[in-house]
């Protein structure tokens, strides 16, 4: 397979390591192992610890721990474990997804910006992708009849990610069945691609359900990435009908084969805890979208943004005469700041920030974000 370079990976990786300010990181601030413990009981803290410790770290169950896969099944309607295959990530879950799905000649229908693996791993299969665009001029929103012209007799596959990355833009539960009814009119698959379930932002409509309640034709992939703060795990999943699972699990072992067995088994610890899980994250956000919407208002003449629905992202726009790469590099090297420039999206003018960093690094990250802007400004 030929591919090419996953744009924002690239550049993050460059400065992940290095800045002390990351307010471009996609997730919500991440959970130690101490954090996960500290969410049971004093008495099944010590016990629980021993256990782990205890654990032979031989080979996992392939497609998860059964324990897992229940406990994941039960966030879906009618959904049991054979339902579910675990996976390295919701971008494994993806690769497979696409690898089973499409084929070259195919049409795919995936949303633009978006997380480039969603466009360029249909485009490296072969197939012809339809990009079905959010635009700023709209505040960001999914536009329904936009989809129905791009839909043909050759489209497989529509990709929906709701909440977005990079907008924050959502699909309402009635804008999402339609969007089913349109998959299923033309004999395509929907999949919804939830890495943000779970991360409503306060004072917004709740999310939709997930695409796999819709019923037939649809797949949902989740992850333990950005809802639990643990993107160190590589705990994602799919969700879907037995036979489509089966054959993502039969190309899964030639790519990873099963998941960390220690990783499995705190994936179990997490789900577990799921509710006290959201109720921190509801307070970063909460916390620092509040920041946030101070530090816009005082800089209102340099930047703005259209306000995340969902999620934890959003782009800002910038009003700069400045590439956004040189921008995002200068902030990263004179400013110890990482905000993600737009042009990884296809999106020049912008940054992407993410709302679910630890909230003081969070506000001092803008801070400086604001001297910096303002040096630019000045030509300094
Ligand atoms: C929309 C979307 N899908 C999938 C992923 C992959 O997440 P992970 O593999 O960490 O679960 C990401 C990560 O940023 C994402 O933003």
């Amino acid at each position: 397979m030929k591919i090419e370079p996953f744009a924002l990976e690239r550049w993050m990786t460059t400065y992940e390591t290095r800045v002390e300010f990351d307010i471009a990181e996609s997730g919500i601030a991440p959970l130690s192992m101490n954090d996960l413990l500290a969410l049971l009981p004093a008495d099944e803290r010590e016990r629980t610890l021993a256990r782990l410790l205890d654990l032979p770290l031989g080979y996992s169950e392939a497609p998860g721990s059964r324990e897992l896969r229940a406990l994941l099944a039960a966030t879906y309607r009618d959904c049991g474990p054979d339902q579910i295959l675990v996976t390295t990530g919701a971008i494994e879950a993806n690769f497979l997804a696409f690898n089973v799905l499409l084929g070259p000649g195919d049409q795919a229908i995936v949303p633009y910006p978006a997380y480039q693996q969603l466009y360029s791993v249909p485009r490296a299969i072969g197939c012809d992708v339809a990009l079905w665009r959010l635009r700023p001029e709209q505040g960001f929103r999914y536009d329904l009849d936009e989809l129905e012209r791009l839909v043909t007799p050759r489209t497989r596959l529509i990709v929906v990610n709701t909440p977005h990355n990079p907008t924050g833009a959502m699909l309402t539960p009635d804008e999402l069945r339609r969007v089913h009814d349109l998959a299923r009119a033309a004999g395509a698959t929907l999949l919804g691609d939830e890495a943000y379930r779970w991360l409503e932002v306060p004072g917004e409509a709740p999310l939709a359900p997930p695409v796999r309640d819709l019923g037939a034709g649809t797949i949902s992939v989740g992850t333990l990435s950005k809802p639990f703060g643990l993107p160190g795990l590589r705990i994602g999943w799919l969700a879907g009908p037995a036979d489509f699972i089966a054959a993502c699990w039969a190309m899964r072992d030639y790519v990873s084969l099963s998941p960390g067995k220690l990783n499995d088994a705190l994936a179990v610890l997490a789900l577990r805890h799921r509710d006290q899980i959201v109720a921190r994250n509801r307070a970063i956000i909460e916390r620092n979208l509040a920041t946030a919407e101070r530090w816009l208002a005082a800089h209102r003449d340099l930047v703005s943004w259209t306000r995340p629905r969902g999620g934890l992202l959003a782009l800002l726009r910038y009003n700069l005469d400045i590439p956004s790469l040189d921008l995002a590099n200068r902030l990263a090297e004179e400013w110890s700041v990482m905000l993600a420039p737009g042009a990884a999206f296809g999106f020049e003018g912008y940054l992407r920030i993410g709302i679910g960093q630890d909230p003081a690094i969070f506000a001092e990250g803008l801070e400086r974000t604001a001297a910096c802007l303002a040096a630019v400004e000045r030509g300094a």
